[in-house]
């Protein structure tokens, strides 16, 4: 029978873990045997005991046949994999291409979420856009939280408050969810990306788009990084448009580059006292030339934060999210037999970052 392991998450501030007591109880339904770390799920709320009435057992989750994480592993992690054995995680093919190497050398055959194609057929398996999609919804709440503004139009017998105005740079998966829980908080919401095809569906979320004339569509629907021209052109336009807003919210990223600069300092010191620049783009090093990755700071009156791993901050739903992926993955991977993965499979061979040379 196939084993499962499920890990206690290690990584500061993680609260998330791979699989959640409903997933489990799917999978044990199956016939799987799930085996989870003590207090895995403490983080996100849920106990040993959800687990063991889902039909886990708890134990040792490093020798399983299949071990699923959220964060890439520590060494010392690896070096209880047990050799021939399957790790599915958020595995940072492009920033840490050595883990790879180290996964290899333990005989460990490794899908990472991350290098899931962004096709149709994948899309339950899309970790990078159910995670995105809570730190774009967490952004604004942040965002509100921090302005010292109202974010909806409300008249009141004091008097009327015109709505907030919510800016958003970068509008991929987090960016358009960020655009459409700001328009239900009642701010009057605009977008921008390189991307052009973005304008449709920023407009279909009420926003307005804001045009500054730039196509860096790159491969794979991602985007490119700018020219210097292109660079100078978008500086100097955002600068002015940015200054308007209360609200501005960053989630702009280029794969295996670092953050494109958005927000100059310049730009941030002409928004008004009150305004907050979000920058979820603080782990490539930020989208506001003033951000402090992991930290909230007040420049001339205007609040720039920039939080590290926002879905870890609502751990019950991001892990939930994140087990449907898993699981989706797994459907995937597993036989009746066990694990077999067919590499021939478009989602399978591109999430695949090493693979044993074993009998699977
Ligand atoms: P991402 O996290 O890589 O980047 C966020 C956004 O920043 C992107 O929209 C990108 O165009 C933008 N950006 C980059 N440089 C910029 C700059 N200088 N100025 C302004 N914006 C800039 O993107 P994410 O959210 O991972 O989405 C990537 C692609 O995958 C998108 O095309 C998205 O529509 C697509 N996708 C497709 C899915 C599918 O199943 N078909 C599912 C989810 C996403």
């Amino acid at each position: 029978m196939t084993l499962i392991g499920v890990p206690r998450e290690s990584a500061e501030g993680e609260r998330r873990v791979a699989l959640v007591p409903k997933v489990v109880e799917k999978l044990s339904a199956r016939g799987l045997e799930v085996v989870v770390e003590s207090a895995a799920g403490a983080g996100a709320l849920f106990s040993d005991a959800d687990y063991e009435r889902a039909g886990a057992t708890i134990g040792d989750p490093w020798p399983a046949d299949v071990v699923v994480k959220v964060n890439p592993p520590t060494s010392d992690e690896i070096s209880q994999l047990k050799p021939g054995s399957v790790l599915i995680g958020f595995l940072a093919p492009r920033t840490q291409p050595e883990l790879a190497s180290r996964l290899r050398i333990a005989d460990v055959t490794a899908f990472a979420m991350e290098s899931i194609p962004r096709i149709s057929r994948a899309q339950t398996m899309d970790a990078l856009s159910s995670q995105a999609n809570v730190a774009g919804y967490k952004a604004v709440l942040l965002g509100a939280s921090l302005s010292t503004r109202f974010v909806p139009m409300l008249t009141t017998a004091a008097g009327t408050v015109k709505p907030a105005s919510a800016l958003v740079l970068g509008v991929g998966v987090a960016g358009l969810q960020a655009l459409a829980t700001a328009k239900r908080l009642g701010a009057k919401t605009t977008g921008y990306d390189v991307r052009p095809e973005v304008a449709e569906q920023v407009r279909s979320v009420g926003a307005q788009w804001l045009d500054l004339g730039i196509d860096a569509a790159g491969e794979g629907g991602y985007a490119r990084e700018l020219s210097e021209a292109e660079r100078a052109q978008q500086q100097q336009a955002l600068e002015d448009a940015i200054t308007k807003f209360d609200i501005v919210i960053t989630t702009a990223l280029v794969p295996g580059r670092p953050a494109p600069r958005l927000v100059t300092a310049a730009a941030a010191t002409g928004m008004q006292p009150g305004s907050v620049v979000v920058d979820l783009a603080g782990e490539t090093g930020g989208n506001c030339e003033l951000t402090e990755p992991g930290r909230t700071i007040v420049h001339h009156g205007v609040t720039i934060t920039s939080p590290l791993n926002l879905p870890a901050t609502m751990p019950e739903h991001a892990s939930e999210l994140y087990a449907k992926n898993v699981t989706a993955l797994l459907d995937l991977l597993l036989t009746d037999d066990g694990v077999a993965p067919d590499f021939t499979d478009e989602i399978v061979a591109a999430s695949c970052i090493t693979r044993t040379e074993g009998d699977i």
